[in-house]
């Protein structure tokens, strides 16, 4: 255990910006911290736990920290201590048009951006509910930024739009950046940060439990059931251990997913447009062809971004892929929905190609995701045709939708807005 004590010496204390980066930097070791202050106690890892401290500056914080990696937690900890300590460069407030608003959004989001003035994020937000589309483009008159997410819509008219109502950054409060015309965000002068990494365990553990409940048939067991309906008839699974996984994009997302599927004692295949070396040296798993991954694996998850044209992703899962691939596969698709060929999907899955089918994301969601469309009419086709294959289980983009990712995303969005607004470097942020 490691304890030491720290004087909160800025003068708006322990504000937004200390409390999303140490909450950050907790997050990112397996010792769990507590901070004590004012009579009471906060959890390290959660920014709202911090900022309940209401530790002003001349408060005494007592850190403590316990765990196998305690003494590098230590030294990061105050690191970013060290760090928070606000400079006397002045900066205008930037004012920033959030689209699609959820109330998850504003717990993170509104806590952030409470503090102004020098060393805090100094972001002023104002929440629309609508998404960011060409009807609704207009209503970031006035505004410094837009922060939008997957299901926004930034095709070149409204970039255009966007600029010409005065709009200088896109704020991508994700990592995916398809949605947005990058080349007409240039010709405008608009700059386009994103979120490169938040939690790649969020998603990749999303792939893993999606393809399981698949597998395992877990929605059709549990509500069997609840019918009082013990009989095993229909949920009969298969076990990944000794089976061949094969990872299609072996970025942040697809190495997580790959040392999960090797948790469960599989081989790992793994194909990338730019293959990582290192991955094949520590043994995580070996890099072949499309073709030999689609024709040797079981399990194949899908991690590529979305890229069209030629060399691209877009419906790299097609008749012909899916014809190369073992009777009995299992898919899971956690990346973007048009990387599959639905009606070749459906094909297959007619076809009783796939022992499972995991879908996070899927072609057209777009009108669907994060909205509430229990009392209209079923306007999207795919989802009503997909839902009906009792082997398939459908979520709608959640895959990131953890406490630590959101954590991540609102300190990383707005980390990318004061840089912004301070003329800092953006790192990996920058979309070019
Ligand atoms: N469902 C969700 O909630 C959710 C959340 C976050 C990310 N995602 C998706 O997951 C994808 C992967 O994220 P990541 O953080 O691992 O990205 P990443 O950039 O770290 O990895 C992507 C990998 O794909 C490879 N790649 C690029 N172009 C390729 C091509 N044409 N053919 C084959 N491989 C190619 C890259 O070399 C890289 O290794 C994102 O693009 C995003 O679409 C989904």
């Amino acid at each position: 255990m490691k304890t030491f004590n720290y004087v909160v010496t800025n003068v708006l204390g322990i504000h937004a910006r200390p409390a999303a980066m140490l909450a950050q930097a907790c997050t990112n070791f397996k010792s769990a911290v507590v901070i004590e202050g004012n009579g009471e106690e906060a959890k390290g890892n959660d920014v709202l736990s911090i900022l309940s401290l209401h530790a002003a500056k001349g408060t005494t914080l007592k850190l403590t920290i316990t765990g196998e990696d305690e003494e590098e937690a230590m030294s990061k900890i105050q690191e970013v201590l060290k760090e928070v300590e606000p400079k006397d460069k002045p900066a205008s407030i930037l004012k920033v048009a959030f689209y699609g608003t959820k109330d998850y959004d504003r717990i993170f989001f509104s806590e952030l951006s409470k503090d102004k003035g020098e060393g805090t994020y100094n972001v002023d937000i104002t929440y629309f509910n609508s998404r960011l589309t060409s009807e609704t483009a207009h209503l970031s008159v006035g505004f410094d930024a837009v922060c939008i997410f997957v299901n926004d819509e930034a095709p070149r008219p409204v970039v255009e739009e966007l600029h010409k109502n005065g709009v200088k950054l896109i704020l991508l409060r994700c990592a995916g950046f398809n949605n947005v015309d990058l080349d007409a965000a240039k010709e405008c002068g608009i700059t386009v940060l994103r979120v490169p990494a938040y939690s790649p365990y969020a998603v990749a553990e999303h792939a893993m439990t999606l393809i399981q409940a698949a597998n395992r048939r877990i929605n059709k067991a549990v509500n069997k059931v609840r019918d009082n309906n013990f009989s095993l008839n229909g949920l009969l699974g298969l076990d990944l251990h000794n089976k061949v996984a094969g990872i299609m994009g072996t970025g942040r997302i697809g190495q997580i997913m790959a040392r999960i599927c090797k948790g469960y004692g599989m081989t790992v295949l793994g194909w990338d447009a730019y293959p990582n070396k290192k991955l094949e040296e520590e043994g995580l798993l070996t890099y072949v062809t499309k073709e030999e991954l689609l024709k040797r694996s079981d399990l194949i998850s899908l991690h590529a971004p979305l890229i069209m044209g030629e060399g691209g992703t877009y419906h790299m899962i097609n008749d012909e892929a899916i014809n190369m691939m073992k009777d009995g596969v299992m898919l899971v698709n956690t990346s973007r929905g048009p990387l599959i060929d639905t009606d070749a999907l459906i094909k297959g899955l007619r076809a009783n190609k796939f022992h499972a089918v995991g879908l996070d994301v899927y072609e057209g969601e777009d009108g669907n995701v994060y909205t509430d469309h229990s009392d209209d009419m079923m306007q999207n086709s795919i989802v009503a045709r997909l839902t009906t294959f009792p082997n398939l289980i459908l979520t709608s983009h959640q895959a990131f939708f953890t406490r630590e990712a959101l954590q991540a995303i609102a300190a990383v969005t707005m980390e990318n807005a004061r840089n912004f607004n301070e003329g800092l470097e953006y790192g990996a942020s920058e979309v070019k």
